[in-house]
């Protein structure tokens, strides 16, 4: 049996050239080389720290595990040249000018464990920005002045995260519902933000009771400014779940003048029904008494009396 014609060894080796150098060129993906003002190692780690940078970085290698970008101006990590470092265990964005993370931000770092946004300009968080870090397990997300919104299930699928810290944003509620369910979390930092203390709050309140937080105070409502959440927590316990309110005691009250009137008046309707029964027994009485007297008269009575009459006459 044959097989086709081998081609020649010259055009082969020609085209293979051709083929790494157009991939060289053509995909800075498939590069070796490292970033402008970065510095590469061989261990995978990328350095770009305190650069001036305010653009996420270009050129990055394919397989690095470690990238640190903090110290810079970056307003975006975009999710597209994000989402081909699979490898990436290790990200440091803290202090630069991010505002918001979309929710395809991190979609593909399922091997990353470190993540930290610190001392950026965030204003919320979302349901899925975190949800495709299964291996997550120390989030760093402090000193986010406008940071005053985290969704209730941002963390949920977060299994593998042991220590959070949202200290010094602007948060003034968490919802710790699905917090509570991590089977690894061990350690949250709460410290810094304006906590409310009301009885939207009283699980965290509660919660942080057991956890023993020094700078965890309330930043509302004003008589509870200052407190330790700690503190107020078994108070909101009691407050929030008043066995009456002043609503109650109005319902209370409403119900009892219903119930007096409806009495009232039932009774009166009894009295009314009675009296006219009575009356009408009484009346159809002297009607039959007056029948009598009627059929008497004709030939009854009269008629005796006048026989008596006769007799005695
Ligand atoms: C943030 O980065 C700037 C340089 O871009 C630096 O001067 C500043 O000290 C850093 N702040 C913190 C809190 O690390
Ligand atoms: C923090 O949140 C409050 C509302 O809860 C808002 O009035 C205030 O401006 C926020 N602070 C910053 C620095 O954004
Ligand atoms: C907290 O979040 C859970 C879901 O994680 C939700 O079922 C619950 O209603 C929330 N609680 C409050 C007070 O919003």
């Amino acid at each position: 049996m044959r097989l086709a014609p081998q081609p020649s060894a010259r055009p082969l080796r020609l085209m293979v050239l051709f083929l790494l150098a157009t991939g060289v060129t053509a995909s800075p993906l498939l590069s070796s080389g490292c970033p402008d003002r970065c510095v590469c190692d061989d261990q995978l780690v990328v350095q770009c720290a305190g650069q001036h940078l305010t653009t996420f970085p270009v050129n990055l290698p394919l397989a690095t595990r470690q990238l640190i970008i903090s110290n810079n101006r970056i307003v975006e990590l975009p999710a597209l040249a994000l989402n081909y470092l699979s490898d990436l265990v290790y990200l440091d964005c803290s202090n630069n000018s991010l505002t918001e993370i979309s929710e395809s931000t991190f979609g593909n770092l399922r091997k990353l464990a470190y993540l930290d946004l610190s001392f950026n300009t965030l204003s919320r968080i979302e349901d899925r920005t975190f949800g495709p870090l299964a291996s997550l397990v120390m989030l760093r997300m402090t000193d986010n002045p406008r940071l005053s919104e985290i969704h209730q299930d941002a963390f949920a699928e977060n299994a593998a995260l042991q220590v959070l810290d949202v200290s010094r944003n602007n948060l003034t509620v968490l919802n710790i519902t699905s917090l509570i369910a991590l089977p690894s979390l061990r350690s949250v930092g709460l410290s810094g933000n304006p906590w409310s203390c009301e009885c939207e709050n009283e699980d965290l309140c509660l919660w942080v009771h057991l956890e023993d937080e020094g700078q965890t105070v309330c930043g509302s409502p004003a008589d509870m400014q200052g407190r330790r959440l700690g503190e107020v927590g078994i108070q909101l316990r009691s407050l929030c779940h008043q066995t009456l309110g002043s609503w109650d005691y109005l319902f209370f009250v409403v119900i009892g003048f219903v119930i007096f009137a409806a009495g009232t008046v039932s009774a009166w309707l009894m009295g009314v029904v009675m009296v006219l029964y009575e009356r009408y027994i009484k009346k159809k009485d002297e009607q039959l008494d007056a029948d009598e007297e009627d059929e008497g008269g004709e030939m009854g009575r009269p008629s005796r009396a006048r026989s008596h009459h006769e007799m005695s006459n």
